[in-house]
């Protein structure tokens, strides 16, 4: 019996997030003791509903209180009542800049058992990543507003590339083409409509490529790549893009895979300096939070992600060849694909799926 254990902070969050992290747990730890390795996690209860209670989403040494862990596993954060940018510049953004993760990955994967809103796609047409840039860009706080309430105001917000934050995220993109079958990396660009950042993104992409030479590349303005997306999947096998083009095609990628309720994603940072924080791509989920009916498939994908970052590759891949499993029984499929399976349900055939 090895000794590898991993001390996992988990963020359960608000809504379905409470629902769903406990599946990703027993499946997580179903693999962990398949493969030798154990999971010991310890639990914040950091949420809207934690701000109802104290104001803060987090206590003020939040971010210092996960620092020590080997990875974050998050559920979901927002509620009805709590303004959605309090509860993301309250938790998720702060433990995103930090802690440095600043990679923002999401595979997009038509998993067999799973339909496309697109017509007559199947699972090998629609297989690639998309990379986010998730610490700068358009996302920043330099700004203002002026002559608020009168007929002259004016609001101002700067985006800020800089050379290092924008190498490291193309360069995290390229090694990870390098890891997959096709080695291309295409990259989102608005270069004729706004004329220095994105001028600038060229110029390091170019640059970028010149040392991955067994890379292929291409690069798109974000508005017909939007389309590209839609109308053919296909071409793409990794994406980088800035923190608002990756954020819209972060979103885009998993609805034309299928169901949100399948989509994981991991906020890395890359150096392993400080540790990576691991979601699943959907949200809270009100409308149906309470009723024990959620998918929790992109939580159990998600703990995939996080296994494989950990090092843990082989663990991974049981982990995601039972949710496959899964994903072709109807009966073990919930609601949003189609079945007629609860969260328990779900949760209960992919352990069984685990154990063989
Ligand atoms: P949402 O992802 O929570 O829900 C969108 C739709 O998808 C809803 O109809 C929901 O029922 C369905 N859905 C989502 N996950 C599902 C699952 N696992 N199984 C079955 N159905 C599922 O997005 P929405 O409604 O825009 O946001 C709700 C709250 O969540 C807001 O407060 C928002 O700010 C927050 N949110 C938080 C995120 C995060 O923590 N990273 C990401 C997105 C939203
Ligand atoms: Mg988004």
């Amino acid at each position: 019996m090895s000794n590898r254990r991993y001390v996992i902070a988990t963020i359960p969050g608000d809504g379905i997030g409470k629902e769903v992290i406990p599946v990703g747990q027993a499946a997580a730890e179903a693999v962990a003791s398949r493969h030798g390795f154990s999971i010991e996690w310890r639990a914040f209860d950091w949420s809207c509903e934690r701000y109802a209670e104290t104001g803060r989403m987090m206590p003020e040494d939040g971010v210092e209180q996960v620092k020590g862990f080997d990875a974050i596993y998050l559920g979901a954060v927002g509620w009805p009542g709590v303004p959605d940018h309090v509860s993301l510049w309250g938790l998720l953004i702060p433990l995103r800049r930090e802690l440095d993760q600043y990679a923002n990955v999401r595979p997009v994967r038509l998993l067999k058992g799973v339909t496309s809103p697109l017509a007559g796609r199947g699972p090998e047409d629609i297989d690639f990543v998309v990379v986010r840039e998730n610490v700068e860009g358009e996302y920043s706080e330099i700004g203002g507003r002026l002559y608020r309430g009168t007929a002259q105001e004016t609001a101002v917000q700067e985006a800020v590339f800089t050379r290092r934050g924008t190498d490291r995220i193309l360069d995290y993109a390229f090694e990870l083409a390098r890891t997959r079958p096709r080695k291309h990396v295409t990259s989102a660009t608005k270069s004729n409509g706004i004329v220095h950042t994105m001028p600038f993104w060229d110029e390091r992409f170019r640059e970028a490529s010149g040392r991955y030479p067994d890379v292929g590349t291409a690069q798109f303005h974000i508005d017909i790549l939007t389309a590209h997306f839609v109308q053919h999947p296909d071409w793409f096998d990794v994406v980088v893009g800035s923190n608002l083009f990756g954020d819209i095609l972060s979103d885009l990628g998993p609805a034309v895979a299928g169901s949100i309720g399948i989509a994981p994603s991991a906020n890395l940072n890359p150096s392993r300096a400080l540790p990576s924080m691991f979601e699943p791509v959907h949200g809270s989920a009100p409308d149906i939070a309470g009723q024990g009916v959620a998918n929790p498939i992109a939580a159990v994908w998600t703990a995939a992600m996080m296994l494989d970052f950990l090092g843990e590759p082989e663990a991974a891949k049981t982990l995601e060849g039972a949710m496959e499993a899964v994903l072709t029984d109807p009966a073990a499929r919930t609601r949003d694909l189609g079945g007629t399976a609860d969260t328990r349900a779900c949760g209960q055939a992919i352990l069984k799926a685990i154990a063989g």
